[in-house]
């Protein structure tokens, strides 16, 4: 089994941006999403997008005219996010997430770990240490919204098999088996070539975090929380350090 990086840098990363729907698609649904959450966030306040990938969020929070710190274990994505996101002020950096102090100049108004980012972390140690450091960094009033998948109920039978992605070319589908803690997800990816198709097969551990334990997490870590419907079915969690 692969960790979340080398997944990443072995399968997901070459393929990202294709399986989010291409970047222009991606970055409308990012934009979407920033719009949606109507974050207090004056003009050039800090962010940090952890996990950031391309910059689906970034960008568009850059835009409304933000100073982005974007961090990310993936080279091959924050090259694709630096290519993408111009003259605008995003920041990208190369690291784990859980580091994302040692990047901290000035107070952030806002903090981000968006499209299921947080269940890659490796345990619900990793996540505490997450929401206790956000809570530390955070000024009163500033904001951490998570959002992320809740595979705390297991799906059975053919549920399990997740059509993600397919054109002429490349087929993308999910296959989730359910341990106590963790989902494995298998990443089975067919590509075209010259005579049939090839078939490329990987898989990472996601964490089945659930959404009430994240909530209690982050109150007692000073945050008052708003759970409210991501992308795509994901939940959204919208805290503010009181
Ligand atoms: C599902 S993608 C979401 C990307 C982006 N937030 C979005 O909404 O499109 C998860 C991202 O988190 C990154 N990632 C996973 N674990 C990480 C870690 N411990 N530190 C930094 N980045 C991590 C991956 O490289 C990937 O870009």
């Amino acid at each position: 089994m692969s960790t979340a990086a080398e997944h990443y840098e072995h399968h997901l990363g070459p393929i990202y941006v294709w399986m989010a729907g291409g970047a222009e698609a991606a970055l409308q649904a990012g934009s979407a999403e920033i719009e949606a959450l109507n974050l207090p966030v004056i003009r050039g306040a800090v962010v940090l997008d952890l996990g950031a990938g391309f910059g689906m969020h970034s960008i568009p929070l850059a835009r409304r005219g933000a100073r982005v710190t974007a961090i990310d274990s993936s080279t091959e994505l924050l090259h694709t996010l630096t290519e993408l996101r111009g003259d605008l002020p995003v920041h990208a950096v190369n690291d784990d997430l859980l580091e994302f102090h040692d990047h901290i100049a000035e107070a952030p108004s806002a903090i981000l770990c968006m499209g299921d980012t947080i269940t890659h972390l490796p345990d619900l140690r990793a996540v505490r240490n997450l929401v206790e450091r956000a809570s530390v960094e955070l000024p009163p009033g500033g904001m951490f919204v998570v959002s992320f998948r809740d595979y705390t109920v297991p799906l059975t039978g053919a549920q399990r098999f997740v059509p993600v992605r397919s054109d002429d070319t490349r087929i993308l589908t999910c296959f989730l088996e359910y341990e106590p803690s963790v989902v494995l997800v298998h990443d089975i990816l067919h590509v075209r070539i010259s005579d049939g198709w090839q078939t490329r097969v990987g898989h990472y551990p996601k964490l089945r975090l659930s959404p009430e334990k994240l909530t209690n997490c982050l109150q007692s870590n000073g945050f008052n929380v708003r759970r409210e419907g991501g992308m795509g079915g994901m939940v959204r969690l919208v805290a503010q350090r009181v």
